[in-house]
């Protein structure tokens, strides 16, 4: 939509009304855009003026220039017909809390610096964890995306291993072997990261095999502590995920647990998708064992409605990661701070965005049952895929369907088991269905298996776009593959 003339925009309430009317007409329109931006390498930076603005524009112009340059070259997340990575809601009750969030301009750095941010957070957070099910005792903290909550949950697990490493640190410790961390070979690359970033070297991660449904293998993992006790290193914790990355398989987390509590290591699961399934009573079951975690991450803007980015880090003993990261320069000094929450003190940044509000709008706008019914939906939509797929002899389901994430290929008959070929032909399908702009799709792979995956999770996501995306698929496939008359590639 076009920004009016510069007059009627020249006030900060018209700014903000055709704004909060942009938004919302955006909102109910998503589904008219291509879903996956058509925009080629170079096409904004191109019309972008290289030379910074001396004197300010009239909104007016800015606004337009949005629809203008901007919107090209967007790649709908809010599209029902997103279905790439891990699709997400930014929910109208959401994007209202956005809005407010930046016009309080809060930073809740310290209690003092915005109560209502400190407490609204604990409140939020603890809501979250009883609509998951979780033991009472938990503590949590917002943090901006399930990366860094991983990072900071695991460098509350080195300063647990490492008592004095505040003052030491790591390097050139000839008292010290190296420390490591375990994780499944389906674990989210943001472990590996951590582990990068705390010093612990990827030689260190040790990735444990899984088995035939992609689930972490107890058995390798108690062998790998034991070989590594044997060689001298210091093993120190455990990452298990619920809802992998690639086929949202869930490890199993109850016996995880028993080996780390017997080998005295640190579990943090990795629950970033998969935890918020247990928001639906029937799927509680998914964060079984979790309870005896030290740690664990879900992420509210990933299946939870709540718009980028709020990922929630819950502790059993926060104080662990205030060891960590607790350092307090005199001007941040307050009287009050030994009765209340400073979040500056659970993490890297000092400076931290009012994200509790979004949270907190959510949950209640939606209530459990709310939040509940879209996941139950969704769930429900990936298993009516995955039938169609099991229906076809030429197509085949590669994991389990435990969550709305499908994992699957295309197998023509003359390409028999050639790898190299197989994954041409289904990177050729992915590229035609995601050309058609109604629904956009993404890969992993499996071994040397190319998978394609339909990731179910926005909220205007329902059984029409499922099944028409189904129909590009087949006729993706049929084209790509030579059937149905089309020029034979194959
Ligand atoms: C299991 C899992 N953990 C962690 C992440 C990282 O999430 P974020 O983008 O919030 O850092 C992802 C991303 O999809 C994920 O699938």
């Amino acid at each position: 939509m076009a920004a009016d003339a510069e007059d009627d925009l020249a006030s900060p309430h018209a700014q903000l009304r055709w704004a909060a009317d942009w938004a919302a007409t955006y909102l109910a329109h998503a589904a008219d855009y291509p879903v996956l931006s058509r925009s080629r390498p170079g096409d904004l930076s191109t019309v972008l003026p290289a030379a910074a603005p001396e004197r300010g524009e009239p909104m007016s112009a800015i606004l337009d220039d949005v629809d203008r340059l901007i919107i090209p070259g967007i790649t709908h997340w809010n599209h029902p017909g997103f279905l790439a990575y891990f699709a997400n809601t930014g929910s109208p009750p959401g994007v209202v809390a956005e809005l407010i969030t930046a016009a309080l301009n809060v930073n809740g750095m310290l209690w003092r610096t915005s109560p209502a941010a400190t407490e609204l957070e604990e409140r939020s957070l603890d809501w979250l964890r009883q609509m998951l099910g979780l033991a009472a005792d938990w503590r949590g903290v917002i943090t901006d995306t399930a990366s860094m909550s991983s990072l900071l949950a695991l460098a509350a697990a080195r300063e647990r291993a490492v008592p004095d490493l505040r003052r030491r640190g790591l390097a050139g410790r000839a008292d010290l072997a190296p420390l490591v961390v375990y994780a499944s070979e389906q674990a989210h690359s943001s472990i590996d990261k951590a582990c990068l970033m705390l010093g612990l070297g990827l030689d260190n991660l040790r990735k444990v095999a899984v088995d035939a449904d992609f689930q972490m293998r107890p058995d390798d993992l108690a062998a790998a502590i034991v070989a590594d006790r044997k060689a001298g290193r210091l093993p120190m914790a455990v990452v298990a995920t619920v809802g992998t990355t690639s086929t949202t398989s869930i490890d199993p987390v109850p016996m995880i647990a028993a080996i780390a509590r017997r080998e005295g290591l640190w579990l943090h699961v990795d629950a970033a998708y998969g935890g918020a399934a247990a928001v639906d009573l029937e799927r509680r079951g998914v964060l079984d064992g979790v309870d005896q975690a030290d740690s664990l991450v879900v992420n509210p803007h990933k299946w939870l409605l709540v718009p980028m980015d709020c990922s929630a880090l819950y502790l059993r003993d926060p104080e662990r990661l205030k060891a960590a990261f607790s350092l307090i320069p005199e001007y941040l000094r307050t009287p009050e701070a030994d009765s209340v929450t400073n979040y500056m003190d659970w993490g890297v940044q000092l400076g931290r965005r009012f994200r509790a509000l979004k949270l907190w709008m959510v949950l209640r706008a939606y209530g459990r049952e709310g939040l509940a019914a879209v996941i139950r939906e969704h769930c429900r939509l990936a298993l009516l895929l995955a039938g169609w797929i099991d229906a076809e002899p030429r197509w085949e389901r590669l994991a389990p369907v435990p969550f709305s994430t499908v994992v699957f290929r295309h197998r023509p008959v003359a390409l028999g088991d050639d790898e190299a070929a197989l994954e041409a032909h289904n990177a050729r399908i992915m590229d035609i269905v995601n050309q058609s702009g109604e629904v956009f799709l993404s890969h992993t792979k499996l071994g040397e298996r190319y998978a394609l995956r339909v990731a179910i999770g926005n909220a205007g996501t329902g059984e029409d776009t499922i099944a028409r995306c189904w129909a590009l698929l087949r006729a993706a496939a049929a084209a790509d593959s030579g059937e149905s008359g089309a020029s034979p590639r194959i």
